[in-house]
C-alpha cells in the first residue's frame, strides 16, 4: 500500500471505497451524540458520514498526508495521526472501513481494538474480502494482500473476543472506460504495492484484462465489502 504517497489522488479514484463507506454508516448509525474513534480515516468519507449522525468523531489514520487532507475535507472532526495496528487509546466505540485487510495478523490488531473498548462497546467495521477484484487477482495472481472471505472475517472477530450483532456483504460491479482506467485508478488510490510486473507484462496484463473483463461501458471488476456491526464481550 503507498496511501500517504497517493493522498493527494486517493479521494478523485476511490469511489468504490467512498460508496462503502456511506453504506457502512447507513448500516448501523451510531446514537447522535456518540463519541466515535475512526481507525484509517484516509480522506474522511466514513468520517462524513458519521458526523452527518451527529457523532462526534476522532479521526486517526497513519499518514500524516492522509490526515491533513481528511482535515480539509472534513474540518468539525478532531483529526490524529495513529498507528491503528498496535496499541490503540480507550475509546467508546470504533469505527473502520478499508483498514483492517492490510494488517498482516489483523487478530493481533483485533485483540488491541478490543483491548481499548469497554464491554459492550461497538466496533463498526467495512473491508474488502474475497470476490473482491477477483478478475485482476486471477490474472496476476495473489499478494500483496492475504485475500479472506466473509466466514474467515466473522471467525477472527469471534475469537477475538467480538460478538458480531449484524453482518453483511455488499458486492457490485464497478466499471471502467478500460482495463488501463482501472489500473490506474487502482495505482493512484494508493492500494498498489511495489510494481511487480515489468513493462511488457504489464501491456499483456492490461490486453487480457481488455479482452476477458469486457463490459458495455468498457471493463467491469468486482468489489465486495463486508459490514460488520460488533460488540466486544468477555
Ligand atoms: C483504503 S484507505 C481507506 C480510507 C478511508 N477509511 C476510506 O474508506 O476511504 C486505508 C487507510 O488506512 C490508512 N492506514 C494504513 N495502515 C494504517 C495503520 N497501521 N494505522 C492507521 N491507518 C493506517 C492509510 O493511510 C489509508 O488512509
Amino acid at each position: 500500500m503507498r496511501f500517504q504517497d497517493r493522498a493527494d489522488t486517493y479521494e478523485a479514484n476511490a469511489a468504490p471505497q467512498r460508496r462503502f463507506a456511506e453504506a457502512l454508516a447507513a448500516f448501523a448509525p451510531f446514537k447522535p451524540g456518540m463519541r466515535v474513534t475512526e481507525l484509517g480515516a484516509g480522506t474522511g468519507f466514513l468520517t462524513a458520514a458519521l458526523l452527518a449522525q451527529g457523532v462526534s468523531v476522532e479521526a486517526t489514520d497513519n499518514s500524516p498526508a492522509m490526515v491533513a487532507f481528511g482535515q480539509q475535507a472534513v474540518p468539525n472532526a478532531h483529526w490524529q495521526v495513529h498507528d491503528a495496528f498496535g496499541p490503540i487509546e480507550p475509546a467508546k466505540a470504533l469505527a473502520s472501513s478499508g483498514l483492517l485487510h492490510w494488517a498482516s495478523n489483523p487478530s493481533a490488531v483485533l485483540r488491541h481494538w478490543r483491548a481499548a473498548l469497554p464491554q459492550g462497546g461497538r466496533l463498526l467495521l467495512g473491508l474488502p474480502c474475497d470476490p473482491c477484484l477477483i478478475e485482476l487477482r486471477e490474472l496476476v495472481g495473489e499478494g500483496p494482500l492475504f485475500w479472506r472471505d466473509k466466514a474467515q472475517w466473522l471467525n477472527l472477530l469471534k475469537n477475538s473476543d467480538f460478538k458480531v450483532k449484524a453482518h453483511g456483504l455488499l458486492e457490485v460491479a464497478e466499471t471502467y472506460p478500460s482495463a488501463l482506467d482501472l489500473f490506474r485508478s487502482l495505482h493512484r488510490s494508493g492500494v498498489t504495492g511495489a510494481p511487480r510486473l515489468d513493462p511488457g507484462n504489464l501491456r499483456s496484463l492490461i490486453r487480457d484484462y481488455d479482452r476477458l473483463h469486457r463490459c458495455d461501458e468498457g471493463v467491469y471488476a468486482t468489489w465486495a465489502w463486508l459490514l460488520v456491526d460488533a460488540v466486544a464481550i468477555n
